[in-house]
């Protein structure tokens, strides 16, 4: 069985429809337990519970009650995440960059903690962590973002050679701007225009949470049994696009 944090939308609702559509059961963990019941009652998990992920002891409860359930798990999604405000450095606040650091790094970290004992008792298992595009080039004003993510794709590597020989792969995905609330969010408030996204993405559009949700499938499944460590790119090509001016231009014309 499989467990997705933040799986009441977006990316991690996308992945747990794809866990449910192979018959593998699927816990939701979300810090919005109303929405994340309200997705067990749809059919598009078996499971739901309340959890802060940056919470210690929020985390510990809702593995207890994962355990008490199912009394396995095979794989760990590590996808809860929020957004971050775009000031310039000079207004960022210290208590925001603690809090998306906390959410998305802490989280990440407290979540694999608690939950690799688990898997290690069900014999072995997968953890997939949900990085970026922030997390791998600068995206400017986006400073605890930015490096909540580049922490959680070193702490994959970390983890993954930690727990290599003991039957648990640790990977990562690092997608691109893909269509969820979060993205739509930034959009509204301003803080991203979607010409100026779409011509710099070779691919020329937003991902779909779908899209993710087939890598990290992949990644969960015996057919990734020799990967480990990795940080997967899906964003389209805009991370292998470094030249200037619209990614468009640079391409062959038919
Ligand atoms: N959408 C994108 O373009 C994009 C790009 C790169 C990476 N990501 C990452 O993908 C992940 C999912 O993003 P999304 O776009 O689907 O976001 P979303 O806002 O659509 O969904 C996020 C979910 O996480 C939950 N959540 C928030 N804080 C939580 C907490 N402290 N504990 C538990 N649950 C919490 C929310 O309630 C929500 O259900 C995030 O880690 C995000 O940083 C998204």
């Amino acid at each position: 069985m499989a467990l997705v944090t933040g799986g009441a939308d977006g990316v991690g609702l996308a992945t747990a429809l794809r866990f449910r559509k192979a018959g593998i059961a699927v816990a939701i963990a979300d810090i919005d337990q109303g929405k994340a019941q309200a997705r067990v009652d749809e059919g598009a998990a078996d499971f739901a519970v309340r959890c802060d992920v940056s919470e210690e002891a929020s985390v510990k409860a809702a593995i207890a009650a994962l355990d008490e359930r199912f009394g396995r798990l095979d794989a760990v999604v590590n996808n809860a995440g929020v957004g971050s405000a775009h000031k310039p450095t000079l207004e960022q606040e210290a208590a925001e960059f603690t809090r998306v650091l906390e959410v998305h790094l802490r989280g990440t970290f407290l979540m694999s903690r608690e939950t690799i004992p688990l898997m290690l008792r069900s014999g072995g298992g997968a953890i997939v962590n949900i990085s970026s595009i922030a997390g791998v080039v600068g995206l400017p004003r986006r400073n605890a973002y930015g490096a909540a993510k580049a922490g959680i794709s070193q702490m994959t590597k970390s983890m993954a050679c930690e727990f290599a020989s003991r039957g648990i792969r640790v990977n990562a995905v690092a997608p691109g701007f893909i269509a969820t609330a979060l993205v739509t969010r930034l959009r509204d408030e301003g803080f991203v225009d979607f010409s100026r996204l779409f011509s710099r993405t070779p691919m020329g559009r937003l991902g779909e949470p779908a899209e993710i949700a087939e890598v990290i499938h992949f990644l969960c499944s015996p057919a990734a049994s020799f990967v480990t460590g990795a940080v997967l790119s899906v964003d389209g090509g805009w991370s292998a696009f470094g030249d200037a001016g619209p990614a468009y231009d640079a391409q062959t014309p038919e």
